[in-house]
């Protein structure tokens, strides 16, 4: 079989840029991205190029290779249902905040209407892609839901998980460490896993490409983001006990990296890792392992993300105490906003959570950050005081404490500490002697990424705390 019309359900991260790159891949196959949020799709569809509601090096070349060629962006959802002969679905899938599961469990009410509004449109057959990360064996509850209506059309469910990360995700999906397709082991199913690799093989080759039966696709995904976060929450606890010991965690994760069997990836002790995917996709695995009634192995797991709040709230607490036990009505500038450098992406980030520390003892939080808008910043904010249940008066009275600003040195000036939550490239190149001689001393940096040169910094003056710096 061959594949003529592609729909992507979500214009979001992943269904944005997977899109792109397959459309550019394949120009004899029609891509059309849609989602229900008319913004989201006027900014895919904006001249400006810059304008591209996600924020990722390279992207912009990419669209403007393919878009109106063969690559579409609209919200016309029950059309693109329509002619497409392969649907992937790509929308979110965030952790639940209500009900059974909530604060753990993945929310699928946004697939499942994926699946309903495909049950209803469709008249002809059509492979189904699960593109959004899922907990495993939701591909058995879309198929019942697409033959709930019995209209004799035949639905393949493919798990295709995306392992792009967020700042790399056009590197990642040219030039992919593998692409994984799950499907059932019976002739048809065989048939749709063939159809999604020749999709695939436009540009990778046979050795990327794994396929498996549909359990193993789905569980590898969040097998494969544990492991990553299981990593940094290692290094980070052990970045906390170079700090008593005066062991540098950074020569520690290079010692043991060079351990061929360790690897040196995926080792910088940090502030604590951010992203929409880490912490809800370990929640989900630890939901999982509960609901199969496996407690041990859900602690296991759990762990990992107690471990990344214990960083992020060590790394607020360090920052107080330096400060002589009190931030209130301090000017405490935050160097970045973004959960990790090239990206505008905020969900999950750090900042946002050594933000509400510290504010709530009192500190002006000021922040520069290349990409992230203050708009974004203050409803980052909001959001999670809302979830905290704050009332609106109080939420609004705390957004005053947050300053945005468009350039760093605005940002830097008589401040009485930096903190670098994003490590993006710039901050390295800063002039820190100007940047020292404009702020209140004793000039404090919290280095939450460790990007900057502490001996340099101390000798204009600094006082320097890196992250697992004894
Ligand atoms: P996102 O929030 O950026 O985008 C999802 C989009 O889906 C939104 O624009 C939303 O409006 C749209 N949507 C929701 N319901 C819809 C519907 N019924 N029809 C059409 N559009 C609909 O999310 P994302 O970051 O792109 O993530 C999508 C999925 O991919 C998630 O399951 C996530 O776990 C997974 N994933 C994300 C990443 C990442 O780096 N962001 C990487 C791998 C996997
Ligand atoms: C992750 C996975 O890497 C990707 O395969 C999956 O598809 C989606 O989730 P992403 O969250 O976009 O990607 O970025 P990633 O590079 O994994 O970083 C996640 C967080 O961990 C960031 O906050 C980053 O700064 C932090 N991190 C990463 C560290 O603190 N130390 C490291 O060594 C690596």
């Amino acid at each position: 079989m061959k594949i003529q019309n592609i729909c992507c359900l979500g214009a979001g991260y992943v269904g944005g840029p997977t899109m792109s790159v397959i459309a550019l891949k394949c120009p004899e196959i029609k891509v059309t991205v849609v989602d229900l949020n008319q913004a989201r799709i006027d900014a895919w569809n904006d001249e400006n190029l810059d304008n591209l509601p996600v924020y990722e090096p390279r992207l912009a070349e990419v669209v403007a290779e393919a878009r109106g060629r063969n690559l579409f962006f609209s919200t016309d959802v029950d059309a693109a249902i329509d002619a497409a002969d392969m649907i992937f679905i790509a929308v979110n899938t965030p952790t639940k905040t209500y009900g059974e599961g909530k604060g753990m469990a993945a929310d699928l009410k946004f697939v499942e209407l994926c699946a309903r509004q495909i049950a209803r449109i469709a008249k002809n057959d059509k492979i189904i892609v699960e593109k959004s990360t899922l907990p495993v064996r939701t591909a058995e509850t879309l198929q019942t839901i697409l033959e709930s209506t019995g209209c004799g059309v035949h639905f393949e469910v493919l798990s295709n998980p995306e392992f792009l990360a967020e700042g790399t995700a056009i590197e990642d999906l040219f030039n992919a460490d593998r692409v994984l397709i799950g499907g059932k082991q019976t002739p048809k199913g065989k048939e749709a896993i063939q159809a999604l690799v020749d999709v695939y093989a436009h540009w990778l080759t046979p050795k990327q490409i794994l396929t498996t039966n549909v359990w193993s696709s789905e569980l590898s995904k969040l097998t494969a983001n544990a492991f990553l976060a299981q990593r940094i929450s290692s290094i980070n606890a052990l970045s906390a006990l170079c700090e008593a010991t005066e062991a540098n965690v950074d020569e520690v994760a290079n010692a043991i990296g060079t351990d061929s069997r360790i690897g040196p990836k995926f080792l910088k002790a940090s502030v604590g890792f951010g992203g929409s995917c880490f912490q809800k996709d370990i929640l989900n695995l630890v939901y999982l392992c509960r609901y199969f009634n496996l407690p041990e192995v859900a602690d296991y797991w759990e762990q990992v993300i107690i471990l990344n709040d214990y960083q992020k709230s060590r790394f607020a607490k360090n920052i107080i105490s330096s400060l002589f036990n009190t931030v209130s009505d301090k000017k405490i500038t935050f160097l970045g906003w973004a959960f990790k450098k090239d990206t505008n992406d905020t969900r999950e980030s750090a900042a946002i959570y050594v933000a509400d520390y510290l504010i709530e003892d009192g500190a002006q939080i000021h922040v520069y950050d290349p990409k992230v808008s203050e708009a974004k910043i203050k409803a980052d904010m909001a959001y999670l005081w809302e979830l905290k249940g704050l009332t609106e008066q109080k939420i609004t009275s705390k957004l005053k404490q947050i300053f945005v600003y468009n350039t760093s040195m605005a940002a830097l000036h008589q401040a009485h500490a930096v903190a670098v939550l994003t490590e993006w490239e710039e901050f390295k190149t800063y002039d820190w002697k100007t940047i020292y001689i404009n702020m209140f001393k004793p000039a404090f940096v919290f280095d939450g990424r460790n990007i900057l040169d502490s001996e340099q910094l101390t000798a204009i003056g600094f006082r320097v705390k890196g992250i697992g710096k004894g």
